[in-house]
């Protein structure tokens, strides 16, 4: 398999999402996400992952203007928070993304947590964004094999995406089938455990093996299971080291290896 910075899936709509991502969550608002967007747009990344509740898209948008890119060669994502989800909040809610962002749409919208109660109406209200041209494509997050059979259950329109942590220590298989199943691609967040599990043996030992960071071993982890995957960091050094995972491949006994330190680890639930 090989791959670039450049390379891209197809979602199922037909929009091209690039494979890598900048995640920006946790990254400070202000310059320090100016600095951190700015830095990966130079050394080649074309997909960025923030989220109203961020408290960054301003910044996004200032590194965003600083760059030379078409806007059509960046692909921005941002999500639609809890407290705005119901159908004309959620449409309000891109309307106030957009304008942090400095754009006219967004390449993928999502809506960011399930809200019981609340799932069907959101979803109404994406796919009109969708039909209204503010986001290309439009898809969940967080979402279990329940709640995308609600979303999906009446509508002509299934989501693009369901970004989930993903990552060798919580490897979600009967999630990821219902996905591929229903055309759904799987992005990982929280690809790198955020730091938890970098130091665990068998990750150091396939890391030496392979001459590469650990983190670098999990974001490959990922790409090889055909996931789109958003690494965060702040610092200079870990986004380049994050984006170079191109140059090898780890062979199926070392996959097996990963696949199986499955813990069911949520550490989005452990800050
Ligand atoms: N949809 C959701 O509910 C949801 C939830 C969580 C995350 N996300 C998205 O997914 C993105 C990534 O997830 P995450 O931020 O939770 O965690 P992550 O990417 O798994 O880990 C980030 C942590 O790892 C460190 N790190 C980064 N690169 C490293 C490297 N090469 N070597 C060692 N340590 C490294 C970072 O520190 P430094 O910054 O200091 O380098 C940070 O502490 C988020 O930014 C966000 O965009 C979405």
């Amino acid at each position: 398999m090989s791959f670039s910075l450049n390379s891209t899936t197809k979602l199922n709509n037909g929009v091209q999402i690039p494979r890598i991502g900048l995640g920006v969550y946790q990254i400070p608002p202000g310059i320090p996400t100016v600095r951190a967007v700015r830095y990966a747009l130079e050394v080649g990344y074309k997909h960025i992952d923030t989220a109203k509740i961020y408290g960054n898209e301003v910044d996004v948008g200032k590194a965003l203007k600083d760059n030379s890119s078409k806007r059509e060669d960046i692909f921005i994502t941002t999500k639609v928070w809890n407290t705005d989800q119901g159908y004309d909040s959620t449409l309000n809610a891109i309307d106030s993304s957009l304008k942090r962002l400095g754009l006219t749409y967004v390449d993928l919208y999502l809506i960011h947590w399930p809200v019981a109660g609340k799932i069907k109406e959101t979803w109404k209200a994406m796919i009109k964004l969708l039909k209204e041209g503010k986001a290309n494509a439009i898809g969940v997050s967080n979402y279990s094999i329940d709640e995308l059979q609600e979303t999906i259950q009446d509508s002509d329109i299934i989501p693009a995406i369901n970004q989930v942590e993903f990552h060798p220590f919580n490897y979600s298989k009967d999630l990821l089938k219902f996905c591929v199943d229903n055309k759904i691609q799987v992005e990982a967040y929280s690809p790198l455990t955020r730091g938890r599990r970098l130091n665990h043996n068998e990750v150091l030992r396939i890391s030496k093996k392979y001459n590469k960071s650990p983190a670098q071993i999990l974001i490959r982890w990922n790409l090889q299971h055909d996931l789109v995957v958003i690494p965060k960091s702040s610092r200079e050094n870990r986004i380049l080291e994050n984006s170079e995972v191109f140059d090898f491949q780890i062979n199926q006994e070392d996959m097996r290896t990963l696949n199986n330190l499955n813990e069911n680890l949520r550490t989005v639930f452990l800050d």
